[in-house]
């Protein structure tokens, strides 16, 4: 994909469904009793990756491409049948976290598996609780990698709740975790450093869960009966965060994106733009089905670099790609840090945003929890290799309308992960 300098950006805009959110909806919808009925869902690769491994395991759900609509015919939490092959989750972490904690309540066994990248994530995270828990769970490599092979066949009656004290703010550990306490003999609770975004602890008390959160801590009870649900899934804050950021860059910009999910355990972007000095505005702001949402109101503006850290960071970790290439059109430093996940992502984003933006001539450096980043270089088109990482492919995406000259970006359609029509979207509001 060549991608090239853009005079402005101007229109209207309104950007696919939370993958978050649509992942939960299918989960969930498959574990309650009835029909759940999903509009807006995110038909990206890996949400597509969820439906299928449901479909293997016996459930029924029908798929119209118009406006996401999605149907589930739910057979409640012991309703899952022996899928005949491994699942296999493709590149998707929520899938395979939390599906694992899922698998663990049942009695077959089975082998969770997915592509190269997935295969060399960090899976000792959910398998440390969950054998707390009881479950029998183990890396086919010995490695703390997928393949994971679940056998739950031996192991059901044998869940019990524990209290984990997460090492790390992940909501995939958490909800990992909360779903096989659904299996769970006792009450489970999670505890992080720093709250992870919440749409489990939402989505599933809407189901008809038993869920109690306090500060950093969530308890979940057990043997609940989950009854399916209306969802609308609101525009997905990570993908909106690609036209904010290019609204914001590219002189004489103007962007309304509709319909965006404000959850505050997701909205990190907006707050660490606005410190930066953006002109964002949230209008139209509702509720729609527990989720927070407005439409977003972006203009182009003069921005000075700030130090990221701390509590924050979970909630744009999918983010700090695209803000560090905001961070190159803010005036002076900016700090980015505790930030050590973003080395176990779908690529190693700390490197990959090193490599790539140093070859378009930014002042970025590596540190072990982040980056610092100087603005103020003028970014030159060059070839971008995106490590088939979706979140890289589109921040490249949103330099390249800054760069003098083409950029370049290597196996770009891996955006399709999160935003298929996401090079689309970009072409029509460029100028
Ligand atoms: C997600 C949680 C985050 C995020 C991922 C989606 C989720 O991962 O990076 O894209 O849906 O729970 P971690 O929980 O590993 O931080």
């Amino acid at each position: 994909m060549i991608l090239k300098k853009a005079k402005f950006l101007k229109g209207i805009l309104q950007v696919p469904g939370d993958k978050s959110i649509s992942h939960r909806a299918i989960m969930f919808g498959a574990l309650a009793n009835g029909k759940t009925e999903v509009t807006n869902f995110l038909q990206g690769a890996d949400c597509l990756s969820t439906i299928h491994c449901f479909r293997q395991m016996g459930i029924e759900i029908e798929r119209k491409e118009d406006y996401g609509r999605i149907s589930i015919k739910g057979n409640g939490i012991y309703g899952l049948r022996e899928p005949k092959d491994a699942l296999d989750v493709g590149n998707s972490g929520t899938t395979m976290r939390l599906l694992s904690g899922i698998l663990a309540g049942q009695n077959f066994p089975v082998v969770l598996t997915g592509d190269d990248s997935i295969q060399k994530r960090p899976m000792g995270r959910i398998m440390t609780p969950l054998t707390m828990m009881g479950a029998d769970i183990k890396s086919q490599r010995n490695n703390e990698r997928a393949p994971l092979l679940i056998n739950s066949s031996q192991s059901t009656s044998k869940l019990h709740g524990i209290h984990c004290l997460s090492p790390v703010a992940s909501a995939q550990i958490k909800s990992c975790v909360l779903l096989a306490g659904l299996y769970a003999e006792g009450e489970t609770s999670v505890t992080e450093p720093a709250l992870s975004r919440n749409h489990t602890e939402l989505m599933l008390t809407q189901f008809g869960a038993k869920i109690h959160s306090k500060g950093h801590k969530v308890t979940i009870y057990p043997n609940p009966h989950l009854i399916g649900q209306k969802i609308n899934v609101p525009g997905d804050i990570s993908s909106a965060a690609y036209f904010i950021v290019a609204g914001l860059i590219v002189p004489n910009s103007e962007i309304l994106i509709q319909n965006v999910g404000i959850n505050p355990t997701r909205d990190g972007i907006i707050r660490v733009c606005r410190q930066m000095g953006a002109d964002i505005r949230l209008e139209n702001v509702r509720t729609d089905g527990g989720e927070p949402v407005a439409d977003i109101l972006v203009r182009h503006s003069e921005l000075h670099g700030i130090e990221i850290g701390g509590d924050i960071i979970p909630t744009l970790i999918d983010e700090i790609p695209v803000i560090a290439i905001l961070a190159c059109f803010a005036k002076g430093q900016t700090i980015i840090k505790d930030a050590a996940e973003l080395k176990v992502k779908e690529s190693n984003r700390i490197d990959t945003m090193v490599d790539n933006l140093s070859k378009m001539g930014a002042d970025i450096r590596a540190t072990d929890d982040g980056m610092k980043i100087t603005g103020g270089n003028p970014l030159k088109g060059a070839v971008i290799d995106s490590k088939f990482d979706h979140r890289i492919a589109m921040s490249f995406a949103v330099a390249s309308l800054m760069a003098e000259g083409e950029t370049k970006i290597l196996d770009a359609n891996c955006v399709d992960i999160s935003y298929p029509n996401f090079y689309s979207h970009l072409d029509q509001l460029s100028k």
